[in-house]
């Protein structure tokens, strides 16, 4: 059978039977077969079409049909598609010093790779090497990457799930608590002073205090603002670099370039990826400061991969820098996001199993409650990793059937669309979500 014969049925047997599905338990897994992707909708095999509000997971900041990045990599693809990282190319120069002049402070040189993961692996090894430490300092509600260390990094559930894998942690990972303050007991500047302790107790020996400044996929945590200075402060003051995980929040999410600007911090190394090509291409980068970079001027940089840097992704990157200042794209996210943010609000008011809108610029979540007074949850770290159905996966299927595509994550419902969204996409999320929620408040308890 040719491959223009294949119909969606044998597409979906096809990939059942020869891909994994991530994060689950296959036995259930039912792939839907996606036809096309077009402006911020995306329409499978049996015609149906959503409304993107996710940017799927968080990544697709520019929507499916750029033409401009998709010419850049065309072109590269017929110039010089790859080329070994011990060479350089026009993109990948230039993206670098495009990178250099967008990060906050005095972030000056990238390394690049292909996924988030790698990045926050990237940045781990520079601080130790950088430090002469061990030790990563990291919280409980944070993802950070799939691979050894950067899961073990994350205190996100997949890592302590039962008989996992993926235990024990790799050695030298420290765990701290987060700024929650819906749903932990400890303030979130108080939280900071606990940090702070730790970091005296593990006496000098924490290379790097890596957070992500708002938490993505860990419920869309955001901090006062007086605490990332603070923590920034407190790292410092124990000899620990500051690591700035914005694979999720660079490029424009929050409405500026990075979150650590909005949230006033000048971390030591900033890593980034999906919003970086538009996730028109696999690409990410661990940028360093100028001074981190001078240490490795003698010093052996102990890392590389076949992948890093690679010239079609990095056109890619230009080409998607470009877009985001042409479109004037991060201003618009920081506008849609207040409107956003206002018709959340009023959404939340008329739904009373919404317990907490949370988030900046085009990052938004809200947070579910069986019960406002006491702020149970309808569903539970553990369920992130038990392929359980719940009250929130409901409200998102039925989200879907209203035409907008949303995702869940740790009791939270995810509003992430891309960034060139205007007034009348956020109507029409709302209004699925107005149908969707009723489901939740039905599921209250009485
Ligand atoms: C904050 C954060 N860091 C790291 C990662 C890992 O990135 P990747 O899936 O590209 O490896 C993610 C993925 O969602 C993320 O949200």
């Amino acid at each position: 059978m040719s491959d223009s014969q294949l119909q969606t049925d044998d597409i979906e047997t096809l990939d059942r039977e020869h891909v994994f599905g991530t994060w689950r338990h296959q036995r259930d897994f039912d792939p839907t077969h996606v036809v096309d992707a077009d402006g911020f909708r995306f329409t499978t095999a049996d015609g149906t079409s959503f409304l993107d509000f996710s940017s799927q997971l968080v990544c697709t900041n520019l929507g499916y049909d750029n033409e401009a990045v998709a010419d850049a990599i065309a072109q590269q693809a017929k110039s010089v598609p790859y080329i070994s990282p011990s060479y350089t190319t026009e993109p990948r120069a230039k993206l670098g010093a495009k990178i250099a002049d967008l990060t906050p402070g005095s972030l000056e040189k990238t390394f690049f790779s292909t996924s988030g993961t790698e990045a926050n692996e990237a940045a781990m090894k520079i601080a130790r090497s950088y430090t002469g430490k061990e030790k990563i300092l990291t919280r409980y509600r944070s993802y950070h990457g799939a691979t050894a260390a950067s899961l073990s990094a994350s205190g996100d559930p997949r890592r302590t799930v039962e008989d996992s894998a993926t235990q024990p942690d790799v050695p030298g990972m420290v765990k701290a608590p987060d700024p929650y303050a819906y749903g932990s007991t400890l303030d979130p500047m108080e939280s900071l002073e606990y940090i702070d302790e730790m970091l005296a107790l593990e006496g000098g020996t924490v290379a790097a205090v890596l957070v992500e400044p708002l938490v993505g996929s860990n419920g869309v945590l955001v901090p006062p603002t007086e605490y990332m200075p603070r923590l920034q402060e407190i790292a410092h003051d124990h000899g620990a670099l500051l690591i700035c995980d914005e694979v999720m929040t660079g490029f424009g999410r929050t409405g500026e370039w990075f979150a650590s600007e909005l949230l006033e911090v000048e971390p030591d190394i900033i890593t980034m990826a999906k919003g970086l090509t538009g996730s028109y291409q696999p690409l990410a980068a661990t940028t360093v400061t100028a001074e981190i970079a001078e240490h490795f001027e003698d010093e052996l940089l102990n890392h590389g991969h076949t992948f890093a840097g690679h010239p079609i992704a990095c056109a890619a990157g230009v080409a998607a820098i470009e877009t985001y200042e042409q479109e004037g794209l991060i201003d618009n996210a920081r506008e849609m996001g207040e409107y956003l943010r206002e018709e959340l609000e009023s959404l939340a008011a008329r739904h009373p199993s919404v317990g907490e809108r949370r988030g900046i610029g085009l990052h938004q979540g809200i947070e579910l409650t069986q019960d406002p007074d006491e702020r149970v949850p309808f569903e539970r770290r553990v369920d992130k990793v038990t392929s359980r159905t719940t009250v929130l996966d409901e409200v998102a299927e039925r989200a879907g059937e209203e035409g907008v595509y949303v995702f869940t994550s740790m009791n939270t419902i995810v509003l992430t669309p891309p960034l060139g969204i205007d007034e009348t996409h956020v109507d029409e999320a709302i209004d699925a979500l107005d149908i969707a929620l009723e489901i939740a408040d039905d599921a209250m308890d009485a």
